[in-house]
């Protein structure tokens, strides 16, 4: 018999690993111990960046195990068939022993002989070749002769078939996907063909490059070889579901929430038990919602799912979370026992959550209503936008409240201003790290602009020999590490600040130009010239070029418009970072609620 179980998918595949000479090892913890670059864990391999690269595991050179991951990048697709912010990957490793052939082989035999998934029921793709890899016949070749047909082959580019690094220098490399068909009647071309009709299962990257700080791939010293299989997926696979909510451990979780809503909205059910599913484990790795970091992903997602529920007209008083939580602690205990252990803690973090934007959503409520009481007819898109930011207000739900009270909504203005912060955290968010969902609003975009002209002045009062060691921004405060030997003196702390706040004060304009890396090191630009830049890079300019420029820096941005926007700055703490590195931590106050982009000069 093949395994259909969620649990016995887990095993067969441990099991057949193991059999194949893999140590099993435990899976690590949602929030990466030695990779402040990333938020979560987003793999199984990600634990093991450091193996890869060349460290001798101590379980030697093969391994598998069943890693908890967390993909916020997703989020939006979220409430469709196959997509979780939370999931369980299946994965197998080789540390510079086999590589395409081992792996290959091994994937096929694991698909068609112990799942038992019939070979006409597969395909697979290979890469297409780039100029950092050539074309990958040799995985291709492999796959036919295993038994996979030609037709069933499709070669991608490195957009689809290229993994890591998971954070943004690391390893990474080629990899051939293997699919499921999920389309309608007999199985169609392969996933270069008919995309959407083909459900990636697995992926065997072959880890053979290290992406370094300027963009290159230069070669390991190993050949790896790093899988990963979607758990969720292959169970709805094999359970012959069309989703993965479906699945023997997931719509258990599932029901618990349709006996608590009134309407059967598919979406706001499925974004209900993926969102706390997802908190359950995270709080269980040690996390509390917050306005930071992983806690503020956090937030997000009880917030989301609150605000789903509210769709469905469920409580939630601080009873919705804790009743989802015990479901997923119920289905999940027994494979993750520290879930039990957290249990107590789960649901405490869960309900005062919950109450305390069961609080925000009544002022919202205040807003609102005054907000109504003022309208006239119809409400203005900038007050139903600030009711979504400010009150995670839903569209629809401020729809719904409008009609009660006969008014309308200015779709499109809100449409506009929801737009134009779009943008904003899309910029945003691509200069910072992919691995989770950061606030990117504007508030860190003044925090950034702030950081270029803390720069600026440092290297006014220090000297020309301080240059930016790193920068980590989050919704509340900037911290910036620079080359400078000494600890700065009181005095050269409040001079920094005063120079700061005196280009704050003179309202400067700030805007950017597209150049070379050497066009804009020929005109003075600073930067991190060893890292991360492409053929073209932008310039930001604080000040121009007739009263004088207070800062010329390469970066991606963005970057608010004129520095009157940031309001004031004040260094909180100097303090050592490294040996020769200095760390300050900033915050701004009194800065403007909206604000302008930068734009090109
Ligand atoms: N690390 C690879 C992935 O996440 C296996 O797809």
């Amino acid at each position: 018999m093949s395994p259909v179980s969620t649990d016995d998918i887990r095993k067969a595949y441990l099991d057949f690993f193991k059999k194949e000479d893999h140590a099993v090892i435990p899976g690590a913890s949602l929030i990466p111990e030695n990779d402040p670059t990333v938020l979560f864990t987003t793999a199984g391999m990600h634990p093991l960046v450091p193996y890869l690269l060349g460290e001798t595991h101590p379980a030697g050179k093969r391994l598998t195990d069943v890693q908890r991951c967390i993909r916020t990048q997703d989020i939006d697709e979220v409430g469709d068939a196959s997509h979780l912010t939370f999931f369980e990957m299946l994965g197998n490793w080789s540390l510079g022993d086999y590589f395409k052939e081992g792996a290959i082989t091994m994937s096929f035999r694991f698909l068609t002989e112990v799942l038992q998934i019939p070979v006409d029921m597969l395909a697979v793709t290979c890469f297409e070749g780039d100029k950092d890899a050539p074309k990958d016949e040799e995985s291709a070749a492999i796959w036919e002769k295993a038994g996979i047909p030609r037709e069933r082959i499709g070669f991608l580019p490195k957009s689809k078939n290229w993994w890591g690094p998971a954070g943004q220098t690391g390893p990474c490399g080629p990899d051939t996907e293997m699919f499921y068909w999920v389309g309608n009647g007999k199985p169609q071309g392969n996933p270069a063909s008919h995309e959407d009709e083909w459900l990636e299962i697995w992926n065997d990257v072959f880890m053979q490059y290290n992406k370094t700080a300027d963009g290159t791939f230069e070669p390991l010293k190993q050949q790896n070889v790093d899988t990963g299989m979607g758990l969720e997926r292959v169970a709805a696979v094999l359970q012959g579901k069309d989703n993965v909510y479906e699945t023997d451990r997931m719509k258990p979780i599932l029901d618990r929430v349709m006996e608590m809503a009134d309407h059967r909205d598919e979406r706001h059910l499925r974004i209900i038990v993926d969102h706390l599913k997802a908190a359950t484990f995270i709080i269980a790795d040690g996390i509390t919602p917050s306005n930071v970091d992983q806690g503020y992903i956090l937030r997000r997602l009880i917030r989301r799912a609150i605000r789903s529920a509210r769709q469905l007209k469920i409580e939630h008083d601080g009873t919705l979370t804790p009743a989802i939580a015990e479901a997923v602690i119920e289905q999940y205990g027994q494979t993750y026992p520290f879930l039990q252990e957290r249990r107590q803690a789960i649901i405490e973090a869960l309900k005062r959550e919950e109450q305390q934007f069961g609080k925000t959503l009544k002022e919202g409520m205040k807003q609102f209503e005054r907000a109504a009481a003022k309208a006239g007819k119809q409400m203005d898109g900038t007050t139903v936008f600030h009711l979504y930011d400010t009150y995670g207000f839903p569209l629809e739900l401020t729809k719904e409240l409008a009609q009660e009270q006969g008014l309308t909504v200015d779709e499109k203005g809100f449409a506009k201003k929801f737009e134009a912060h779009q943008v904003l955290s899309r910029a945003g968010a691509e200069a910072k790290f992919k691995g989770g969902l950061q606030d990117q609003g504007s508030q860190t975009t003044k925090l950034h602009t702030a950081t270029h002209l803390l720069n600026a002045a440092l290297r006014k009062v220090l000297g020309d020999h301080v240059f930016q060691k790193g920068s980590n921004i989050t919704a509340e405060r900037l911290r910036f590490d620079f080359s400078h030997p000494d600890k700065m003196t009181p005095e050269q702390v409040q001079e920094v600040e005063k120079i700061v706040n005196d280009a704050i004060a003179a309202d400067l304009p700030v805007a950017y130009h597209v150049t070379t890396v050497d066009g804009a090191k020929a005109e003075g630009a600073i930067g991190v010239f060893d890292a991360r830049y492409g053929a073209e890079v932008k310039v930001y300019v604080v000040g121009d070029e007739k009263k004088g420029v207070f800062s010329k820096e390469i970066c991606g941005g963005p970057h608010v418009a004129r520095t009157g926007m940031l309001g004031s700055l004040k260094i909180l703490k100097e303090e050592s970072s490294s040996a020769g590195v200095r760390r300050i931590k900033a915050v701004l106050k009194g800065s403007t609620e909206e604000i302008a982009v930068a734009q090109e000069e």
